[in-house]
């Protein structure tokens, strides 16, 4: 076992040195900005160390929620020099855009009611009460925003817009859509005409990270297509479904999704609130509407096409997230935890790879497609106990201090080899580091 103490130190220094005061930017230079998901990661930790500064993290995420209820998932520095990031955007062309801040026009996992409650349960019971009834009205509206846009039909299931809304950009299911029916003539003929690696020598991600560890070029121009085109309809949900853009029931936001639900719940119980009756029923209809993605052949779960509700049978890591969702039969639980038992699937020596390890698109250095993520292991773990197999989460718990410790709180790891991979000193590595420990001595 690792020098827990030091592993421990190093984290600590991580966060502090990406600390910009009521936020932590997820590392420098590649990602200057507040992120939605990592700040909540970024909650979890901190809330081990200085539980005002974890509560700040979660408080300043709430200066970017839009009038009609939306999180952004980014939330841009006021800097000239970030300018470029934030004119990609142009979030103020939306009526419901915040004045003061600026944002992008999507959102990402609701992870915001996972962090309030780990925050939570540091606090004695009546600052936490005033905790909650702090965060409560934002995040009822998040919700009830999510299932007002993004379940227009009331099926159950939230869709989403573009990849970056899943924070898994490149994962194969969407980029499989991508390459076979998305593809913009543009692109192809780029693709085709090989220049892609000429645009390769012009990557600003390349200066952080060896650009054969990031999304491919041909992907990143199609990302920034699907932006273009929200943002030509201002990013408004009936205009966008009008034209049919990108548009997925993804597994792993709906099982985080399903995960957030439940704590809302428990904060509004706490609270001694009752949740809108609307809001309750639809809640119920999600846990039952996430089963129509299990696929009996294959035994799995998989995200869906919004439109046509055609399963996206690629796997990936979302695969093993319906454990952390928590509403899944132990049957089915039990059938997912086989999957992370084979080496040749979701088990080689550094678990849990982001792609089967036996997939065709498995590459054990690139960004979604392959590397083992340590958000991914913590939603992992707190889903392998609450369904009994906790010999499973302390192993999976302790593989991942192992590579971290070994080589530092880096974005990604090789599961094959446990090499670092991606930028180093990533704040959701270091904070989630740090919860892991303290439950474990816990
Ligand atoms: C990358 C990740 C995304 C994360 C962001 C900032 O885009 O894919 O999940 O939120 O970096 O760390």
């Amino acid at each position: 076992m690792p020098d827990l103490t030091e592993l421990l130190e190093q984290a600590k220094g991580v966060l502090e040195m990406n600390d910009r005061g009521n936020y932590t930017q997820p590392a420098h230079g590649l990602y200057p900005h507040q992120w939605l998901w990592d700040s909540c990661f970024i909650a979890i930790g901190l809330r081990h160390l200085d539980t005002e500064r974890a509560k700040m993290e979660l408080l300043s995420l709430l200066r970017g929620q839009w009038h009609n209820g939306m999180l952004p998932n980014i939330i841009f520095r006021d800097d000239p020099i970030y300018r470029t990031d934030r004119n990609i955007w142009r979030s103020w062309i939306s009526p419901f855009a915040p004045n003061d801040v600026m944002t992008t026009g999507i959102t990402q996992p609701p992870l915001l009611a996972e962090a309030t409650v780990q925050v939570g349960a540091k606090l004695a019971w009546p600052e936490r009460r005033l905790w909650y009834r702090l965060v409560y009205p934002a995040l009822l509206n998040y919700h009830q925003w999510l299932y007002q846009e993004r379940d227009p039909h009331g099926e159950g299931l939230v869709l989403q817009i573009h990849p970056w809304e899943t924070g898994l950009d490149n994962t194969p299911p969407w980029m499989n859509e991508l390459h076979e029916h998305l593809l913009q003539l543009w692109i192809r003929l780029i693709e085709k005409l090989g220049l892609d690696h000429v645009i390769n020598l012009f990557r600003r991600d390349a200066h952080s990270v060896p650009i054969d560890q990031r999304f491919s070029t041909i992907e990143a121009l199609a990302l920034v297509d699907i932006q273009r085109r929200l943002r030509r309809k201002a990013y408004d949900i009936n205009k966008i479904l009008d034209h049919s853009l990108f548009t997925i029931e993804d597994l792993s936001f709906n099982s985080i999704f399903i995960r957030a639900n439940t704590h809302l719940r428990e904060i509004a119980k706490s609270l001694r609130e009752e949740l809108p009756e609307e809001l309750d029923k639809k809640i119920h209809k999600t846990e039952k509407a996430f089963e129509e993605l299990w696929d009996q052949y294959s035994s799995q779960y998989y995200s869906r096409d919004f439109i046509t509700h055609r399963l996206l049978k690629v796997p990936s890591i979302a695969t093993l997230l319906p454990l952390y969702a928590g509403t899944i039969s132990q049957e089915r639980a039990d059938q997912l935890v086989r999957l992370l038992e084979n080496e040749h699937n979701f088990g080689p020596a550094y678990p849990v790879p982001s792609v089967p390890v036996s997939s065709f698109w498995f590459k054990p250095k690139l960004y979604w497609q392959g590397p083992t993520w340590v958000n991914m292991n913590w939603l992992i773990i707190d889903g392998l106990k609450r369904y009994g197999f906790n010999d499973h989460a302390a192993a999976l718990s302790e593989s991942t201090l192992e590579m971290v410790a070994r080589s530092g709180c880096y974005e990604y790891f090789d599961p094959l080899t446990g090499e670092p991979a991606g930028a180093a000193n990533f704040s959701w590595t270091a904070a989630l580091i740090i919860d892991l420990l303290k439950n474990q001595v816990a």
